[in-house]
């Protein structure tokens, strides 16, 4: 088992120990060991394919590990209480208002229903939503439904979001809102853990990086060093936009 230094009994993490994750032949994560910090800015950034999603699915608990073990920590010894809320990356929105999906969200994780509608008012006006909040959440820009989808997942009062590609969607001023959003929340002491191919996206939100490619984890640590100092080859290629095989 891996030793965790002082400083970091405080935080939260993914423990991977040992992960393959098998798809009928194809091996979509191989072997991983690792300890995925889920209380900073975590930035899983590779190429498509590389098994991002599946390992933000893992983390939740959306896939399982074929062979490998998966836990999560706090204080420095598992700690099954540590809550978690998945942001899709293609959010899907109920066909009503947007504070109505908020509530269905509250609904389906089992909070009594006087608590509902504050508390997704309150969601909604945290992510700048309040004037939306009694519109068709369909009508909605892209912008505005990836604002729902996040309060959507705030509601729950997870101590961390996973969040997939969350703004592959957007155009680049819808993006950059969301990111101010992102950055805000962890700001206010949420963890954050995003799975992305844009590399650009990493070195604005990153304070950790995990370099992902072809199920492997190739590089974890602080993404200034990373950034700075890559150690392996791919990343090097990757950071200099070069093709990677
Ligand atoms: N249901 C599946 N069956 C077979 N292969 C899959 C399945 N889902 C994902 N994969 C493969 O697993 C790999 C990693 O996928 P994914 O985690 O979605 O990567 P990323 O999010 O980095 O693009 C890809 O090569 C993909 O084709
Ligand atoms: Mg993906």
């Amino acid at each position: 088992m891996h030793s965790i230094p002082e400083p970091l009994l405080a935080e939260r993490f993914a423990e991977f120990d040992a992960v393959t994750l098998r798809r009928g032949e194809v091996t979509v994560l191989d072997t991983l060991s690792l300890m995925l910090p889920l209380s900073r800015r975590t930035v899983i950034l590779g190429a498509n394919g590389a098994g991002k999603t599946t390992l933000l699915q893992l983390v939740q608990g959306l896939a399982q590990p074929t062979t490998g073990r998966i836990r999560r920590l706090s204080g420095g010894g598992a700690d099954p209480a540590v809550r978690l809320a998945y942001v899709f990356q293609k959010p899907v929105m109920l066909r009503r208002s947007a504070q109505a999906n908020v509530e269905h969200a509250l609904a389906v994780a089992g909070v009594p229903v006087h608590r509902r509608a504050e508390a997704a008012g309150a969601a909604l006006a945290r992510l700048g939503l309040g004037y939306a909040a009694h519109r068709p959440a369909r009508r909605l820009s892209g912008g505005e439904q990836q604002r729902v989808a996040l309060a959507r997942a705030l509601a729950l009062g997870p101590h961390s979001l996973l969040l997939d590609e969350p703004t592959a969607s957007l155009d680049p001023g819808a993006a950059a809102a969301i990111e101010r959003e992102l950055l805000a929340l962890a700001g206010d002491g949420i963890g954050l853990v995003m799975a992305t191919h844009d590399l650009a996206m990493a070195r604005r939100l990153a304070s950790h990086l995990v370099f992902m490619h072809r199920g492997q984890v190739l590089e974890s640590g602080p993404a200034d060093q990373c950034f700075r100092s890559p150690r392996h080859e791919t990343l090097r290629r990757f950071l200099a936009g070069q093709w990677l095989d």
